[in-house]
């Protein structure tokens, strides 16, 4: 852990919550849908579902959210129990590990209650079989006694509304997945929203910038809110030191170089995996443990951090044989494609 967010606190664009962000990242949540910016197809049919839950007198269906770090699935999980009126108990898949401890989170959960699980892919297969009685009948079986003196004992639950979020719906069964009334999967923000989302973080820091400078920030923040939070106070102390202290393109675009980020938001580690790929390996196709190994980082964190925004970039590519540098990334790192490569960057057949 330690040794993980000292890693994180070197790199601004990692999406992964750093110590300093967990602070950043509470004051900075927005607390209602109005608040919310972006993701808007999936934020309106919230909204209509919380208001006919509502109107109903109804806990809300359970939802679950996917999608890569940082892009808000927390702070949903927070504004639905807020615009629902509800309270909400927190907790994540690796922090339940017994069953005892999920009947005594259910047990003491209130009516139209929002549990919401973090990491939901990461719950003991014990715990999660327990769960579905939980979510679809509001039961909890538990078994009392030994051996033939042993009893079945079913305790009624409250009817709440379990959120769930997962930043590798792969990993979830299909058994929970389909326990869900409700899948939203988040999207990476195009650059305008970032730039929306930063405007207002400055706005909350009492941090000066221009609309220039926002937009800056919000091109080089990997379509992640996180990211461009994190960027926007790095880039605060450049402007402070370098400048005047208001955040304009050019002290955005100084303070971006100086931390290694390039025009795309891509960072030495980025650099490392493509060059990886293309130098050691060709190009590819080459697993991801292989990749994995070469730069000395775990797979899954190669597949949940750093992947999905070179996928999303169109730098690398997932075959069936493993990922590919994509004709993109040899033209943004400069190199020339080897002779052979078809566009898709597959080789061509004969
Ligand atoms: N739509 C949004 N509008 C404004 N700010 C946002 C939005 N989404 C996220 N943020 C900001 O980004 C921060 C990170 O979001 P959040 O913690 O909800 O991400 P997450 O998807 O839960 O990440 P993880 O997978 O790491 O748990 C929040 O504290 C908030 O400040
Ligand atoms: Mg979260």
């Amino acid at each position: 852990m330690a040794k993980d967010s000292k890693k994180n606190k070197a790199r601004p664009v990692s999406a992964m919550p750093t110590e300093e962000d967990i602070g950043l990242d509470t004051s900075l949540r927005p607390q209602s849908f109005s608040d919310y910016v972006g993701q808007k197809k999936m934020v309106e049919n919230l909204k209509i579902f919380v208001k006919a839950a509502k109107q109903r007198s109804e806990p809300l269906d359970h939802v679950l959210f996917c999608g890569p770090p940082g892009l808000g699935k927390t702070t949903l999980a927070y504004v639905i129990a807020r615009e629902m009126g509800v309270d909400i108990v927190s907790s994540s898949g690796p922090a339940i590990d017994r069953k005892g401890d999920l009947a005594g989170i259910l047990t003491n959960l209130k009516k139209d209650d929002v549990f919401f699980i973090d990491e939901i892919h990461r719950l003991p297969r014990v715990v999660e079989e327990n769960l579905y009685p939980a979510m679809e009948d509001f039961h909890f079986d538990y078994i009392v006694g030994e051996g033939p003196a042993a009893r079945n004992l079913r305790l009624k639950l409250p009817h709440f509304t379990l959120v769930g979020a997962t930043t590798r719906t792969a990993l979830l069964s299909s058994p929970l997945r389909d326990r869900f009334g409700v899948v939203c999967r988040l999207e990476f923000y195009p650059a305008e929203e970032l730039g929306k989302i930063i405007r207002r973080s400055a706005k909350i820091m009492k941090i000066e910038l221009d609309q220039a400078g926002a937009i800056e920030i919000a091109r080089r923040a990997r379509g992640t809110p996180r990211v461009a939070n994190r960027l926007l106070r790095r880039i605060r102390d450049f402007a402070q030191v370098l400048g005047d202290g208001i955040i304009t393109t050019e002290v955005a675009k100084e303070a971006l170089t100086r931390l290694d980020i390039d025009d795309l938001g891509l960072d030495r580690m980025d650099y490392l995996i493509l060059m990886t790929i293309i130098e050691k390996f060709n190009g590819g196709p080459v697993g991801v443990d292989a990749i994995s190994a070469s730069v000395a980082e775990e797979r899954e964190t190669v597949e949940d951090v750093y992947e999905p925004f070179l996928l999303q970039e169109g730098l690398v590519q997932r075959t069936s044989r493993g990922r590919v540098a994509t004709p993109r990334a040899y033209a943004h790192l400069g190199f020339e494609l080897p002779k052979g490569q078809s566009q898709l960057g597959f080789s061509k057949p004969e």
